[in-house]
């Protein structure tokens, strides 16, 4: 299938487009580069052998949305990956978050609809659950309101893909609710590039060791867990990138409308402070750390059920968390 990656050259998209590559497809990148680097295009090329067609662009303006598609006759399928993704920033900034999130699924899915596309594939987050009543989350467990505009966007999203579909649109859907997405490809030659000071935990821990960072905060050891630190389902950028693959495939068997979601997670809950060890045994090296207060917002606890998924589409994670700490390390090593 011809594939659209909006958001194509980020760290979930970029593992993505090599995915695709991989079982057959061609992806088809539309990035504005605004947190994401060129260079990342000749690495795909590296990996692949193949170079994918690049529109550089935002996917809020209409007018080079249709251009694409035009120029693009026969895309297949979308995922939407387009988004500002840091939680503190969307507070401090909602209209730009609201804005960019919003405005570029609207977008996209107008333009969709004129060109007749009906797959896409959305970026939705564990997030949407808040604090989980019980873990680990299945799909009907309840979604909470937002604490943040980044969370608020992701409901919205939903939302509006549901109703969507609802509408006997001509349209077939599926976000899917990522939970803690970690590592780089076994290449080393793609993976996060975070933006400044890193607030997501993986690579806080890889500058850290790096002497990038002085020492790493764990926020919190007073939770009601194992050792006391936070538990999330920690998955491989690949695995999930794959999922994204197997998504696409069982949309296309579908008939429009269609709308479900899937949580993308390994069902296993990692405790902080297990990811740390294990990321200083697997790579024998230390991480100089110190215990912090809580940061607001943090949930205790957040894991996937992947039935509804591994049932499904077939796809369940085969990565281990030390084969993502190893590529974590390795990655952030060429930088
Ligand atoms: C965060 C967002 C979530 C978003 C996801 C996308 C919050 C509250 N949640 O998830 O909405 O979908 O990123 O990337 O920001 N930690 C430390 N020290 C650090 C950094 C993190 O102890 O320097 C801990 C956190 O307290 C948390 C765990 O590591 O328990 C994971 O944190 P992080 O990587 O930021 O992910 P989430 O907070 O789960």
């Amino acid at each position: 299938m011809k594939i659209l990656i909006n958001g194509g050259a980020g760290y979930i998209g970029s593992h993505t487009t090599v995915e695709l590559y991989n079982a057959g497809h061609t992806p088809i990148i539309v990035d504005n580069f605004s947190n994401s680097e060129r260079w990342i295009i000749d690495r795909i090329e590296q990996i692949t052998d193949k170079r994918p067609a690049v529109y550089e662009g935002d996917c809020t303006d209409t007018n080079f949305m249709n251009e694409v598609f035009t120029k693009e006759k026969d895309i297949e399928g979308v995922i939407h990956f387009t988004a500002f993704k840091a939680v503190g920033e969307s507070v401090e900034k909602p209209i730009p978050y609201y804005k960019n999130n919003i405005n570029s699924l609207l977008t996209v899915l107008e333009v969709m609809q004129n060109y007749n596309v009906q797959n896409i594939v959305f970026s939705s987050s564990a997030t949407v659950y808040g604090e989980p009543d019980t873990n680990p989350l299945t799909e009907i467990s309840p979604r909470k309101e937002a604490i943040n505009p980044y969370g608020n966007t992701k409901l919205i999203a939903e939302d509006i893909l549901k109703d969507l579909a609802t509408s006997g649109a001509n349209i077939k859907t599926i976000p899917l609710r990522y939970f803690n997405p970690i590592g780089a490809h076994e290449s080393h030659l793609i993976g996060e590039l975070p933006s400044g000071v890193p607030s997501n935990l993986v690579p806080y821990i890889t500058q850290t060791a790096a002497g990038l960072r002085d020492e790493l905060t764990i926020f919190g050891d007073d939770y009601n867990t194992p050792d006391g630190t936070c538990l999330r389902d920690f998955i491989h950028v690949v695995d999930l990138a794959k999922a994204h693959i197997a998504t696409l495939e069982y949309l296309d068997k579908q008939t429009a409308p269609f709308f479900d979601v899937f949580n993308v997670g390994t069902g296993n809950g990692t405790s902080v402070m297990e990811l740390i060890n294990t990321f200083e045994k697997v790579n024998n090296v230390k991480v100089k750390y110190v215990i912090g207060p809580r940061r607001t917002g943090d949930v205790e606890s957040c894991w996937a059920d992947t039935k509804k998924i591994n049932d499904t589409m077939n796809w369940k994670s085969e990565k281990s968390i030390s084969e993502a700490m190893k590529d974590s390390w390795k990655w952030q090593k060429t930088l």
